[in-house]
């Protein structure tokens, strides 16, 4: 069969070093009012931000975001707070959580039911938007999640310790302000686990087995090559802007792809991972991706052994497994070459990792079903004991 292909991507994409000096006049488009949402962490840039905008006369309502990655309560008590202000437009200011916040306030300002009813989970559908929510205008300050492209939030739900996603195409930003001098104040350990998990994005989105996408496809190939010819390069020399606008790009191909086609087992597998451990979420799929591709290499070479011949230019080697290792190792020595090759014991100590073996196989089981059909190795809770081992203690 022909594959089918198809793209659709409603959000204007402005990718310039100093393109954020323009925000007042991108903000104007959609009103005279911003809520400006970013972490506390940024405090100080985002503040020079908000001096332009209001310097330039747009009306603000400044959020400093104290949760690193939002929990329902917290979207929805800020709602409340921010309900009945005129706001216009939403700008997401600084790196995933940031933005996701944004598109979940552009949603909780508009509706009348609490955030958790719309994300789309494994067991249940998402309540339907009833009319339209605010426009956001998303500015990354990281490069790896790629929220600034795609329609995604991911949220927390505190008491079942659940990670949840918000995939409504009314959240697609309406602007992506992807100004590399922005990113060029990022330290090293965030450059390059956030630059990993735009690898794992376009990885993920090119091996999923659920759909035709060949665009998708092509978007995840582009940005792997990006990050392996550029991401040790950012960490190295964190100022030099060139560096910086490649990753910016390669995360915005990367979201793009996830756009279309989502991700897989090392996703399925990181963000329950960070709701338990509060491991930061780019951290949690970089010291996934190794051992869940390990483990893919028998069952289904092929979509790895394609990139080591497309994305990796290696030579044709006597079977599809040797070159899906090989691939494999290419990617293991970028990890390590950025200093990210961890467990999570190394991250969270020995003690912390007592009974979080069994704890993290019962979550992803439960929450995160969907993006593991979409691997090209089927896992069930058995299957997946020896990679979770891998993730948390290191290969035997
Ligand atoms: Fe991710």
């Amino acid at each position: 069969m022909l594959d089918a292909f198809g793209f659709k991507l409603p959000t204007e994409i402005i990718g310039a070093p100093g393109a954020a000096r323009d925000l007042a006049d991108i903000c104007r488009r959609f009103g005279e009012k911003a809520l400006f949402v970013y972490p506390v962490q940024l405090a100080d840039l985002a503040g020079a931000y908000l001096n332009l905008l209001k310097d330039a006369g747009v009306a603000l309502v400044p959020f400093e975001q104290a949760e690193p990655e939002p929990t329902i309560d917290y979207i929805d008590g800020a709602a409340k707070k921010l309900k009945g202000q005129g706001i216009d437009v939403v700008i997401g200011f600084g790196g995933g959580s940031a933005m996701d916040m944004a598109k979940a306030l552009a949603i909780a300002l508009t509706q009348k039911e609490g955030i958790w009813m719309y994300a789309n989970l494994s067991n249940r559908p998402p309540l339907p938007l009833e009319g339209a929510v605010l426009p956001v205008i998303t500015v990354p300050t990281t490069s790896g999640t790629g929220s600034e492209v795609t329609p995604y939030a991911v949220l927390t739900k505190p008491d079942t310790q659940q990670k949840g996603t918000i995939q409504e195409p009314a959240i697609f930003p309406r602007v992506a302000v992807i100004d590399a001098e922005l990113m060029v104040g990022m330290p090293k350990g965030l450059t390059a686990s956030t630059g990993l998990d735009a690898f794992a994005h376009a990885l993920e989105a090119t091996i999923n087995v659920s759909k035709q996408a060949p665009m998708a496809e092509l978007f995840g190939k582009e940005a792997m090559k990006l990050v392996f010819a550029n991401l040790k390069a950012a960490t190295d020399q964190p100022g030099k802007l060139e560096y910086r606008q490649n990753m910016a790009l390669a995360a915005a191909l990367a979201g793009m792809a996830i756009s279309h086609r989502g991700t897989t087992t090392a996703h399925a597998i990181a963000e329950p991972l960070g709701a338990l451990t509060h491991i930061p979420h780019g951290l949690g799929v970089t010291i996934s991706t190794i051992p869940v591709l390990r483990h893919t290499i028998e069952g289904a070479p092929e979509g790895m052994a394609k990139l080591w011949r497309e994305v990796c230019f290696g030579e044709k080697l006597e079977n599809e497994a040797l070159e899906a290792t090989a691939f494999v190792g290419k990617v293991e020595a970028l990890i390590t070459a950025v200093g990210m090759n961890k467990t999570v014991q190394t991250i969270i100590g020995t003690d912390e990792c007592q009974g979080l073996h069994e704890r993290l196989i019962d979550s992803i089981m439960k929450f995160k079903f969907r993006p593991l059909k979409q691997h090209p190795v089927e896992f069930d809770a058995n299957s997946l004991r020896p990679i979770v081992r891998d993730i948390i203690w290191g290969p035997k």
